[in-house]
């Protein structure tokens, strides 16, 4: 098995990626931001299909955070509108491919009806698909996550003493989700940026120092075989 090889039978059940560096690649060509974005599309479909060839079971992508309001207008609207132009076109395409849609991440009063209909109705068209589940956290901020199930524990008259982990778990948008066991950052930053803060307890951390529109199959199969390397060395029992 050469070093960048996928070992099928261990497979990590659960991808999470923070897609970073579009706006460097836009740059370094001399385009607009929202290029970068839109060939940041196509390395995320290339993933997804990679992740179906070697059997991931759940990807996670971060497409906007809590923090991206802060962008210029012109590129906060374009992502907005681009979401909902993309789960118009490509929801069929994913259905058809076995992947169940999901989101996770707030949904206030600056995400557009149209928008949140658009979200709702590919979750719904998706959602008995069991090949793979690509979940998009989408106005997402782990912080506010922690902060929405605190409140709901709260809310629900919960004596302190009752509340364990397990509750804590049961009030996140993953809940029925396993953790992620590798989370794959692009563009050479070591951040996690506020993504799924509970969640990456124990998850392995891959820094790969590529933009995430040069991003795709190749470099989802490198971080799979990394994590597989690291694991081996971790239970060390059969060296
Ligand atoms: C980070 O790069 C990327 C984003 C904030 C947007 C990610 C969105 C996509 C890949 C498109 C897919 C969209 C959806 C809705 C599924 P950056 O802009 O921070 O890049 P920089 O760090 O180089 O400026």
């Amino acid at each position: 098995m050469s070093d960048s090889a996928v070992d099928l039978s261990a497979v990590p059940a659960h991808v999470a990626c923070v897609m970073d560096g579009n706006g460097r690649w836009a740059a370094r060509r001399g385009l607009p931001r929202t290029a970068g974005h839109e060939a940041g599309l196509d390395a995320l479909f290339d993933t997804v299909d990679g992740a179906l060839e070697i059997g991931v079971q759940w990807l996670t992508v971060y497409a906007f955070s809590t923090e991206n309001w802060t962008r210029p207008r012109d590129e906060v609207r374009f992502l907005l509108d681009f979401n909902r132009s993309i789960l118009a076109a490509r929801r069929d395409e994913m259905h058809e491919r076995g992947v169940r849609l999901r989101f996770i991440g707030g949904r206030d009063r600056r995400l557009a009806r149209s928008l949140l209909a658009e979200m709702d109705a590919a979750a719904e068209l998706t959602a008995a698909n069991e090949r793979l589940t690509l979940t998009v956290a989408f106005n997402y901020g782990g912080r506010a996550e922690l902060t929405e199930a605190v409140r709901r524990i709260v809310a629900s008259g919960m004596r302190p003493e009752e509340v364990t982990e397990q509750t804590i778990r049961a009030n996140l948008a993953t809940a029925d989700m396993p953790d992620p066991d590798v989370v794959i950052r692009t563009s050479g930053e070591h951040r996690l940026s506020n993504f799924l803060l509970w969640q990456v307890a124990y998850s392995e951390m891959v820094f790969l120092d590529v933009l995430w529109p040069d991003f795709g199959r190749a470099h989802l199969f490198e971080a799979v075989a990394e994590y597989q390397r690291r694991e081996r060395r971790f239970g060390g029992l059969d060296r």
